[in-house]
C-alpha cells in the first residue's frame, strides 16, 4: 500500500473529510441563507424608495403639472446622489436627467414594474452601472424613469462571496487541523496497543492495555481487553497448577505402577504372581483414571459455564436424590443419612454439578468422619434452607471433624489429612466441591460440628428466567 493510501485509509482521514463536508454544508448553507435575505432586504428597501420618490413627484405633478415634474427632476439631477432620473419624449430623446444612456427597447417593457438595467451617467465616467429602474408614461406622451444604482448592492454580494471563501479556507485548515490532532491521537494509542499485545503475545502475560482515565472509547475497550486478559491470565495460571499437580501427583502412582510390572517380570516365573501384579495393576490405573477424571472435572468447572450449563434446579430436590442414591452405602457402614428439606427453593443452577458436590460431602462423611468400628452410629444430615436471598446447603456429620487448621488447607488439590491415609482417595473431592461453589458464585464454609464436621455451602438465589 502506498503512504498515501495509508493515510487515506486512517479512520483519523475518514472522520476529518465527514466533518469537512458536514461543516462546509452548513457553512455554505448559512451564508447563502444569510446573503438571500440581506438581499431580499434590500432589494425591498430600494424599490420602497424608488416607489416614495415616484409618489412624491406625482404629487407634485397634482399640485404643479408637468412643468413641475421637469423642473424638480432637473434640479435633482444636479445633486450627486444615487438616485436616477431621465425623462424623454415621446421619441426617447432625452429632455433632461441624470443618464445618458439605457437599453433601446426600455420604454417598450414600462409595464414590467421594477426592472434592473444597464445604464451610463450624465457625467460620461466610462463602466457602465445597474440600476433599478420605473419607467411611467406622463400624459404628453412623456416618458419618465426613476431608479437607484444597485452598486451597493453588488458591493455586498461580493463582500458575501468573500466570505464564503474565507470561510470555506478556514474550515479546510480545520478540518487539517483536527485530522492532525486526532490521528496523532488515535495512532498513538492504537500504536500502544499493539506494543502492548505484542509483548503479551511474546509470553509476558501480565502486561495490561494503557487506560489514561479519560473514560473514552479507548479506554473502554483497554477495560474490557484488560479484563479479558486478567481472565486468560488466571485460567492460564489455573492450567499451569494442573498440570504441576498432575506432574507431582500421578508421577508417583505411575513410577509404582512401572516398579511393579518390573519386579514381576524380574522375579521368578509363575502365573500366580503375574496374575496378582496384573490385577494390582489395574487397581492402580482406576485409581489413576479417576484421579484423572476429578482433576479434568475440576478445571473445565473453573474454567466457566459451558452454554446450557445453567437450568431452573430445586435444591430439595437434588438433595433427596443424592440421599437416595446413597442410602444403600450408608447402611452398609451403619450411617443414618437424613435428608432436611422444608421449603421447596429453585435457583438458576447447574443440577449435575450440585449432585456431585453433595455426593462428594457425603462420600467424605462416609468415609472420613469415623474410623471402623467406633461406638457412635454415624449420622448424616443433608440440608437446605433459604437464608435472605441465599440458598444454604448444609452436609453435617459427627464424626472426628476436621481441625481448625486444616479447614482452609484440605479445599485444595491432593490435600487429604494423616489420618485418612489409609482410606482411597486423591484427595480432590472437596476441591471438587470448592469449585463448584465458586461456578454458583458462592461461599463455603468448613464448621465444627460438635462433634464432627459441617460444610455449609451458600449460594446466591438467581431466579430462573
Ligand atoms: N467429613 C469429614 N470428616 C473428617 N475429615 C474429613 C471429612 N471430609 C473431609 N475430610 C478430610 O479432608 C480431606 C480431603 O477431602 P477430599 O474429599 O478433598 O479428599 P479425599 O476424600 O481424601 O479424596 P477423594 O475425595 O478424592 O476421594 C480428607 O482426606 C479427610 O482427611
Ligand atoms: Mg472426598
Amino acid at each position: 500500500m502506498t503512504a498515501l493510501g495509508k493515510v487515506v485509509r486512517t479512520t483519523a482521514f475518514k472522520l476529518s473529510v465527514i466533518y469537512f463536508a458536514v461543516f462546509s454544508i452548513f457553512a455554505v448553507a448559512f451564508v447563502l441563507y444569510l446573503s438571500w435575505n440581506t438581499n431580499a432586504l434590500l432589494e425591498a428597501q430600494l424599490k420602497d424608495t424608488i416607489e416614495a420618490e415616484i409618489r412624491g413627484l406625482a404629487e407634485q405633478g397634482r399640485s404643479g403639472g408637468l412643468a413641475a415634474i421637469f423642473q424638480i427632476i432637473e434640479q435633482r439631477s444636479h445633486t450627486p446622489g444615487a438616485s436616477l432620473y431621465l425623462i424623454t419624449d415621446v421619441n426617447g430623446r432625452i429632455l433632461t436627467g441624470n443618464i445618458s444612456q439605457v437599453p433601446a427597447d426600455l420604454f417598450e417593457r414600462s409595464g414590467m414594474g421594477m426592472v434592473t438595467v444597464p445604464y451610463e451617467r450624465n457625467l460620461g465616467e466610462g463602466p457602465r452601472h445597474f440600476a433599478m429602474v420605473q419607467v411611467l408614461r406622463l400624459p404628453g406622451g412623456f416618458w419618465m424613469l426613476v431608479g437607484r444604482d444597485i452598486g451597493e448592492r453588488e458591493e455586498f454580494r461580493a463582500i458575501i462571496g468573500r466570505a464564503l471563501i474565507w470561510a470555506v479556507a478556514l474550515l479546510i485548515g480545520l478540518a487539517l487541523v483536527s485530522w492532525f490532532f486526532v490521528s496523532r491521537r488515535v495512532l498513538k494509542r492504537i500504536d500502544s496497543v499493539a506494543v502492548t499485545s505484542r509483548g503479551i503475545m511474546a509470553g509476558d502475560l501480565s502486561r495490561r492495555l494503557e487506560v489514561t482515565g479519560t473514560g473514552d472509547e479507548f479506554d473502554r475497550l483497554a477495560n474490557s481487553l484488560n479484563a479479558m486478559l486478567e481472565r486468560i491470565e488466571h485460567l492460564l495460571l489455573q492450567l499451569r497448577d494442573v498440570s504441576d499437580n498432575i506432574a507431582h501427583d500421578l508421577k508417583t502412582p505411575l513410577t509404582r505402577l512401572r516398579n511393579r510390572v518390573e519386579a514381576a517380570l524380574a522375579g521368578p516365573p509363575s502365573d500366580e504372581a503375574y496374575r496378582a501384579a496384573l490385577a494390582a495393576t489395574i487397581e492402580e490405573s482406576d485409581r489413576l483414571i479417576q484421579t484423572f477424571n476429578a482433576l479434568l472435572m475440576i478445571a473445565r468447572i473453573e474454567a466457566g459455564p459451558p452454554d446450557g450449563a445453567l437450568s431452573a434446579v430445586d435444591a430439595g430436590g437434588v438433595v433427596r436424590d443424592v440421599v437416595e442414591l446413597y442410602e444403600p452405602v450408608a447402611e452398609e457402614k451403619g450411617a443414618e443419612l437424613e435428608a432436611v428439606t422444608p421449603e421447596p427453593i429453585t435457583l438458576q443452577a447447574n443440577r449435575e454439578l450440585l449432585g456431585q458436590a453433595l455426593a462428594n460431602l457425603l462420600d467424605n462423611a462416609i468415609k472420613h468422619a469415623l474410623p471402623d468400628g467406633a461406638e457412635r452410629p454415624l449420622r448424616i444430615v443433608l440440608s437446605t434452607a433459604r437464608e435472605g436471598n441465599e440458598l444454604v446447603l448444609r452436609v453435617a456429620d459427627n464424626g472426628v471433624g476436621v481441625p481448625e487448621a486444616d479447614r482452609a488447607r484440605v479445599l485444595q488439590r491432593f490435600v487429604r489429612l494423616e489420618k485418612s491415609r489409609s482410606t482411597a482417595g486423591s484427595g480432590l473431592g472437596l476441591s471438587l466441591v470448592n469449585a463448584v461453589v465458586a461456578f454458583h458464585n458462592g461461599k463455603i464454609e468448613l464448621d465444627d460440628n460438635d462433634p464432627g464436621l459441617v460444610v455449609t455451602m451458600r449460594l446466591p438465589i438467581v431466579t430462573p428466567p
